[in-house]
């Protein structure tokens, strides 16, 4: 296979395409899909958590009882019981139904390109934590707009640096962001949460400043201990937060299934520009799983399977890693972000790590900013045999040491 750079048509590609192409993780993220070692490095379910068993009695249950239809473009009435399931999780969560609207997309970045299309033009001014999960970084750049980078601190975005930005770019004259993107439950990478007060203080400079909010919660429903805080989209009333949310931790990342909640008016719009397709037949089965009760029953015990493994990645990280590196302590989600001492770059490292038997994701692949991050590292202990967390670990403090 030629280098891309090589093919002639590639000259024909996007700017966009060629700088994701040519960026140092896009060459990392290919060299820890195929790399040989304990995988801390991407945020995959543990495959015994994908419930087989339920998952099989839904898709017979469909065929049995709407055969051909239930393959047909729209479906059959399962299809029909997502939506509903959908709506009833945001109701639960505090969204109020008579305010809101629901649009099924095919997962979570699905759903936040999906509002991206509706919303911004080349040169906006989109807004994210720093850092950000990388997926959503790759949608706001395929758009061609400035992204604006804000401080996360122990308590996720740092509202108040919000603010001063805010502030400082009305003073100068320079254009305001359109949306600020924000994942306020268990945070990738950082694993932080946002208060209810900075949430609350999030929605009025919204209001203020007038933009909309994008919150990703794709970890809500993961939280292992502390108070659940209400999302943003249940605090805002004014119509701006538009929300979105997966099944790809819960359920599983193949199914491709999320959702977007938001204002009617906005879930028509990005509705008006959706393009390809419904994929009806997984809806179904999905609806189905969701209605039969099999989702909800599957929550504790998988609540309870990454509580221990989050417990055993911290316990290995304090047994071994070097007196000069920090580390957050998630009360959900998936993730923990390591910093080191300014001098370690784990870009350079991640060679000597998946040769050591371990793989991360080197922070700078968090930032818009080429510059930042080198120092830090995000570590999932949502995937790999919890039983070999230690020697991992053990193995990546000789390399950053
Ligand atoms: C914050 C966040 N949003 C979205 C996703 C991806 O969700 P989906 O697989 O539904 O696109 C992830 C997964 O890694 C994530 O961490």
């Amino acid at each position: 296979m030629r280098d891309s750079a090589e093919h002639p048509v590639s000259e024909l590609l996007t700017p966009e395409a060629r700088t994701t192409l040519d960026g140092s993780g896009y060459g990392s993220w290919r060299r820890l899909a195929t790399a040989d070692a304990v995988s801390l490095a991407f945020g995959f379910p543990y495959p015994d958590s994908f419930r087989l068993d339920r998952l099989r009695e839904s898709i017979e249950t469909v065929l049995a009882s709407e055969g051909r239809q239930a393959l047909q473009y729209g479906g059959g009435e399962y299809a029909d019981l997502l939506e509903s399931a959908v709506r009833n999780r945001a109701t639960a969560r505090g969204i109020d139904p008579d305010e809101t609207a629901v649009l099924l997309t095919n997962g979570a970045t699905h759903a936040v390109d999906s509002v991206c299309r509706a919303f911004l033009e080349p040169g906006d001014v989109v807004a994210v934590e720093r850092p950000t999960f990388m997926g959503s970084l790759t949608v706001f750049r395929n758009f061609g707009v400035e992204i604006e980078e804000l401080p996360v601190d122990d308590a996720g975005l740092d509202v108040d640096a919000l603010a001063d930005r805010l502030h400082a770019r009305r003073a100068a004259g320079d254009p305001i962001p359109k949306l600020l993107y924000t994942i306020t439950d268990f945070q990738n990478p950082t694993g932080t949460t946002l208060s209810r007060k900075g949430r609350e203080r999030l929605l009025a400079l919204a209001d203020e400043f007038d933009f909309a909010v994008v919150e990703d919660g794709a970890y809500t429903d993961l939280r292992y201990e502390g108070e659940t805080v209400p999302p943003l989209a249940a605090l805002d009333d004014a119509g701006r937060v538009i929300r979105v949310e997966s099944f790809a931790k819960t359920i599983a990342p193949g199914v491709r299934l999320g959702w977007l909640v938001a204002a009617e008016p906005i879930r028509d719009a990005i509705d008006a520009l959706a393009a390809g397709g419904a994929n009806t037949f997984t809806r179904s089965v999905i609806g189905h799983y969701c209605d039969a009760g099999h989702l909800e029953a599957s929550l504790p015990p998988l609540r309870e399977a990454y509580a221990a493994r989050r417990d055993r990645l911290l316990d290995a990280l304090e047994r071994h890693m070097p007196a000069s590196a920090t580390w957050t302590d998630p009360d959900g989600g998936f993730f923990v972000w390591v910093e080191l001492d300014e001098s370690v770059d784990t870009d350079d490292r991640l060679d000597d790590a998946i040769d050591a038997g371990v793989t991360y994701l080197p922070g700078s692949m968090f930032y818009a900013d080429p510059d930042a991050g080198s120092n830090a590292l995000r570590l999932s202990f949502s995937y790999a045999d919890p039983d070999a967390f230690d020697d991992a670990i053990a193995a990546l403090a000789t390399v950053v040491d």
